[in-house]
């Protein structure tokens, strides 16, 4: 409980965002017309039935056992299922993994295991093993980054909204406003989108870029977001979908989506980005909920 109150501020400006994305997303759908109703009746159904998958491996380059690293007395795997497990449009939440321990530890404290084999080489790929293994049929996945303990349910919930109501689209994600001093990083995506919400194009360079080649104090860049939701009969495909250009030369697997000409839908969230990349980054968030009373 004290996790929800502590975020109520955050949540209500995250939900004025949302909707505004979704009426965008609403009058997308309406000015397709007889266009989507044609598209929806064929396929029968608004993609209802929606799975949320966290991803967690063991090994990693950077941080060995990230998903069980305490945070202020919880796994940080614990800590993002129960964020999770809050978004109202989830039917099922499992944990993808390939490690036994990461496994036992979230069987522990209740939550569904899917294992998938150490050969996933990413998040993406492990997703998509672990819908073939569920026992049941999902129309939409959302893939929940592992790393990021303090993700609000209300951002899921957008991105799942935001790709049933673009029945274009194959795929939806999150961005949040870039902060200034993150503009050159290149760990920081950027994302630019069109007037109705599509992406355009991500980029680790600042995007777009000024004139004056300097910063614009002015501008509302705009920040992406790990959380992703896809088309299930897409994520059957994008893995084998060969590598494009221009994902190759950004390393960014977003990038193959657009460049194969498929549509994303992107919503803009309230949201103060706290990844988990590396053990010092643990500290920074403990340090942070303190101040924020989250236990
Ligand atoms: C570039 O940024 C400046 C503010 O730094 C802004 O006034 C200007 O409109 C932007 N665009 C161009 C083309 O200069
Ligand atoms: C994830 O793996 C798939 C291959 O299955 C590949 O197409 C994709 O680009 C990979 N993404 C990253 C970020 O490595």
């Amino acid at each position: 409980m004290s996790v929800c109150n502590s975020t109520s501020e955050s949540s209500s400006s995250t939900r004025g965002w949302l909707v505004h994305g979704l009426v965008l997303a609403a009058a997308v759908a309406a000015a397709a017309g007889a266009h989507v109703a044609l598209a929806l009746r064929r396929s029968g159904r608004l993609r209802s039935r929606v799975v949320g998958i966290i991803p967690a491996r063991f090994a990693s380059t950077r941080f060995e056992g990230k998903p069980l690293v305490d945070i202020l007395g919880k796994p940080m795997i614990q800590r993002t299922w129960e964020r999770t497990k809050l978004a109202s449009t989830l039917d099922h939440v499992v944990v993808a993994t390939d490690d036994e321990k990461i496994a036992e530890c979230c069987r522990g404290f209740g939550a569904d295991v899917i294992m998938t084999s150490e050969s996933c080489r990413n998040g993406t790929e492990r997703c998509n093993e672990a819908l073939q293994k569920l026992a049941k049929k999902y129309d939409i996945v959302v893939n929940i980054q592992g790393d990021e303990p303090l993700i609000e349910p209300e951002i899921i919930d957008g991105v799942v909204k935001a790709l049933q109501g673009a029945p274009d689209a194959v795929f939806s994600t999150a961005v949040t406003s870039l902060k200034p001093e993150d503009a050159l990083d290149p760990n920081r995506v950027k994302c630019v989108v069109n007037n109705h919400g599509y992406a355009i194009y991500f980029s680790r360079g600042l995007i777009p870029f000024n004139k004056s080649g300097k910063v614009n104090p002015q501008f509302p860049y705009l920040l992406h977001l790990g959380i992703q939701s896809y088309d299930s009969k897409f994520l059957k495909i994008y893995p084998e979908l060969p590598p494009t250009p221009l994902q190759l030369e950004e390393d960014l697997e977003q990038l193959k989506v657009l460049e194969n000409g498929y549509k994303m839908k992107v919503i803009k969230v309230d949201h103060d980005a706290h990844g988990v990349d590396t053990p010092e980054d643990v500290e920074k968030i403990e340090s942070l909920m303190r101040e924020r009373n989250i236990s």
